[in-house]
């Protein structure tokens, strides 16, 4: 197994890995597009000096995917820029043997060589193979998004 950056002739590959992470998502949301839901701007993240879009490789196909992105945060807190993790996808048959978390582990030297020290990223609360994938790197939970529907009947 191979860690890379993804390069713009994974383009393809990464789609089709997206829609992975959308159909995994898609139960703990019933306001997810049926058809043409996108999550990320994959030329961008491949692209920019701000992000890193990491891929595992094994005989040159995708086994796990991930992202971090510096961005800037909120001024009330104490670190000006933070790392937001993203596109965190592993294969099911890759499942369970801390590929996560070795994908997370690079994604966060990385952005330690920028000179970022806090990190964020969000999952569903029921989510919670990857609660604990994220939590045995290191993570805790923090805010809860709460929401509410004011339309007509979906
Ligand atoms: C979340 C995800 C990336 C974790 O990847 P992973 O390589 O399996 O994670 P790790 O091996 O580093 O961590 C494994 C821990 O997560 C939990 N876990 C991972 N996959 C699991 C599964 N299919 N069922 C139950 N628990 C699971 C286990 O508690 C496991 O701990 P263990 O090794 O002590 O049993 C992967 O399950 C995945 O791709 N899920 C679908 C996409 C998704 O939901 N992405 C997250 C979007 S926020």
């Amino acid at each position: 197994m191979q860690f890379r950056h993804a390069t713009i002739s994974d383009i393809d590959a990464l789609l089709t890995l997206e829609q992975g992470v959308v159909e995994a998502e898609r139960p703990f949301n019933s306001v997810i597009k049926a058809h043409g839901a996108r999550y990320y701007d994959i030329p961008d993240l491949i692209a920019s000096d701000n992000s890193c879009l990491l891929i595992a490789d094994v005989e040159g196909s995708i086994v796990a995917t991930g992202y971090v992105q510096i961005r800037q945060s909120k001024s009330a807190l104490v670190h000006d820029v933070h790392g937001y993790l993203g596109f965190m996808y592993v294969a099911p048959e890759y499942r369970g043997q801390g590929l996560n978390k070795q994908m997370m582990d690079r994604l966060i030297t990385w952005a330690e060589g920028h000179g970022v020290n806090d990190f964020y990223l969000d999952v569903y609360s029921a989510n919670q193979s990857a609660i604990t994938a994220y939590e045995k790197a290191g993570f805790q939970p923090s805010l809860l998004e709460m929401k509410l529907h004011r339309g007509n009947k979906r």
